[in-house]
């Protein structure tokens, strides 16, 4: 099943009188179960791709399919709602909520979400067990690992049964043996739970864990799919 669909995607940035095309007609589309890596030079248009697939920023033409939903037509506040109850993220720099606990920042987007607090507990302590974070559930995120807090952020973004998690350098910010163990954590949850993923990276250890890779290049997608299963 097609969830994600990328039709002619452009996307200029203006900064006052200057115009810069970051993405010059993409085409993309993503199935549900697939585990997808972008890769690509640095200010090739990765992070401008995942921020539009993810509902953070607007195209300025072309348009993106969400499970079959043209969100190029959706208000901005729409927009923001969907991404919240939709969209599952991670960052190279994990950004947790420092103060909030483990637990906490696992929790949070539910509220968005408007689940029974029964519902949160059982859906929360269940993942944290999946996740190996057991340990540390009441750590403040600010005292545990980064691998530890990369663990952290896939839960955050898992908690909520996304359509896709995006992840923009998950192994970015970890020593090498670390980032290995996240993206086979993510590739478990892929396998098992069916968790689409599209994730951008520069490590040749963590692109050969995807089934497909697409090269992005000047803003355009380069190379045609390559299917390694
Ligand atoms: N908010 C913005 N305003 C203006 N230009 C931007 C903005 N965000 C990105 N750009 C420009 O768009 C191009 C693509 O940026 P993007 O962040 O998508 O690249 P990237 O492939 O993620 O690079 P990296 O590997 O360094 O993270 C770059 O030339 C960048 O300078
Ligand atoms: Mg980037």
């Amino acid at each position: 099943m097609k969830i994600v669909e990328l039709r002619d995607v452009k996307k200029i940035y203006k900064t006052g009188k200057i115009e810069y095309e970051a993405l010059k007609g993409v085409d993309l589309e993503i199935n549900k179960g697939e585990f997808m890596a972008i890769i690509g030079p640095s200010g090739s248009g990765k992070t401008t791709l995942l921020n539009l697939i993810g509902c953070l920023d607007n195209t300025t033409s072309g348009k993106i399919f969400l499970e079959g939903e043209d969100i190029t037509s959706l208000k901005p506040k729409d927009l923001t709602e969907l991404r919240r109850k939709k969209i599952g993220f991670i960052f190279q720099t994990f950004n947790l909520m420092p103060v909030l606990t483990v637990y906490e920042n696992i929790e949070f987007p539910l509220f968005f979400n408007k689940v029974s607090s029964k519902i949160r507990k059982e859906r929360v302590e269940s993942l944290i067990e999946e996740l190996g974070l057991d340990n540390v559930s009441r750590h403040r995120v600010s005292d545990i690992s980064g691998g530890q807090q990369q663990r952290t952020a896939i839960g955050r973004a898992l908690i909520k049964d996304p359509i896709i998690v995006l992840a923009d350098e998950p192994t970015g910010n970890l020593d090498s043996e670390t980032g290995m163990k996240i993206i086979e954590l993510m590739k478990k949850l892929n396998k098992e739970r069916g968790v689409t993923f599209l994730f951008v990276t520069h490590d040749l250890m963590v692109m050969s864990y995807a089934e497909i890779v697409h090269r992005l290049r000047d803003g355009k997608i380069e190379n045609e799919r390559c299917n390694r299963m």
